[in-house]
């Protein structure tokens, strides 16, 4: 139930720190990365895989656009994203050391469930990523890592979405540790930074207020655009998609480095663009390509909102609105730069008086192909 809340969203949202603990719980043991239902893949198996696609549709193929990051970096395989629908109709490339990764809240969609059995038919592994016990999806794979965000009612995804990304940073960090692609040292790091995630995730929560006043302020908005790099993309991928389908605004996400190819265009006195600013202290170099963007859009008249970690100076210049997160390792900042886009989208269809639960012309699992 609700609760005391105005809607499901809401309440979900502020499920998000718990939706990450509880998905970490019993996964770190002396300190390491261990996810028992991985190892029912057998660890040759683990160590043999070449390739990784992950499936899924909407937000969770965002989810995967950063597990992809995580899981390259840490596992150091290559892996790619691919829409189920587009994967399942591509004829792609299968062999036994390739290790297909679909990602769902439900476990129904219909779409990844397709492709699911289309890959497993092809002779791929099959790993499924999901929040819903007993569903269809995890049925139909080799094994199965549960997401613990509990039940999640409202149709647009939040805290599914953010335990989707821990599940595959524990696969990434799993795998690192299987495949000693990580240092010991790192290992231990990260893990231990992936625990101190939910209270950081809390902290966060805090900046509702403030984000709630920016989306009342900017309710009468026709277009709103979100920059990101790196990790950060899909996260403006995930802003964009939230604010389409709660307040019916046209929204678009776009890697940051593409901002010269064409849609720098789009930039004319007013337009609001959100910009998820990477940590200066993963790369310094992407750090200040993005803020070179920033000064861009701002100097053809854009207003920007930036999305920074705590005590980046460097953005002040150029913003008329921050919204500070706090310092977490590179790899991990989409779970916390999220949630105000989370907040935004939201506040912004309260604001316009619409459902935000329930958006016109959408189902919560889409049981059809
Ligand atoms: O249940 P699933 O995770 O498989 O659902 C996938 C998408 O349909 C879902 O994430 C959709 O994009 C949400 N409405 C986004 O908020």
């Amino acid at each position: 139930e609700k609760g005391g809340w105005s809607s499901f969203m809401a309440k979900e949202i502020t499920e998000n720190p718990d939706a990450v603990a509880n998905t970490v719980r019993g996964r770190v043991v002396d300190g390491l990365v261990n996810v028992p239902e991985l190892s029912e893949l057998g660890d040759d198996v683990l160590r043999g895989i070449n390739r990784i696609i992950l499936i899924a549709c909407g937000t969770a193929s965002y989810a995967g656009m950063v597990g992809s990051y995580a899981i390259e970096a840490w596992a150091r395989i290559p892996v790619e994203v691919q829409l189920s629908h587009e994967f399942r109709y591509r004829d792609p490339v299968i062999t036994p050391e390739t290790l297909v990764v679909s990602i769902s809240q439900s476990g129904e969609t219909m779409d990844t469930l397709m492709a699911v059995k289309f890959a497993r038919e092809a002779g791929a592994r099959t790993l499924s990523i999901c929040n819903t016990q007993g569903s269809t999806i995890p049925r139909e794979s080799d094994a199965v890592v549960y997401t613990h965000a509990g039940p999640e009612v409202a149709v647009a995804s939040t805290k599914a979405f953010v335990a989707q990304i821990t599940a595959l940073y524990l696969v990434g960090l799993h795998l690192g540790r299987v495949r000693s692609t990580l240092a010991d040292a790192e290992l231990r790091r990260l893990a231990r930074e992936l625990q101190e995630l939910p209270a950081k995730v809390t902290e966060v929560l805090k900046t509702g207020p403030a984000v709630a006043q920016l989306a009342k302020w900017m309710s009468d908005s026709q277009a709103v655009l979100f920059l990101g790099r790196n990790v950060g993309y899909p996260i403006a991928l995930e802003g964009a998609l939230k604010l389409k389908e709660l307040a019916y605004i046209h929204a678009e996400g776009f890697a940051a480095g593409e901002l010269k190819h064409g849609p720098i265009a789009l930039i004319d006195h007013g337009q609001p663009v959100f910009v998820v600013v990477p940590s200066p202290r993963g790369s310094a170099l992407i750090h200040s390509k993005v803020v070179s963007n920033i000064q861009e859009i701002r100097a053809r008249g854009a207003r920007v909102i930036v999305i920074a970690e705590l005590g980046d100076a460097s953005v002040l210049p150029y913003a008329d609105e921050v919204i500070t997160i706090p310092l977490a390792d590179p790899m991990f900042e989409p779970i916390l730069a999220v949630i105000p886009l989370q907040i935004f989208a939201m506040e912004l269809a309260d604001a316009k008086g619409l459902d935000v639960d329930q958006p016109r012309n959408l189902a919560k699992s889409v049981t059809v192909e």
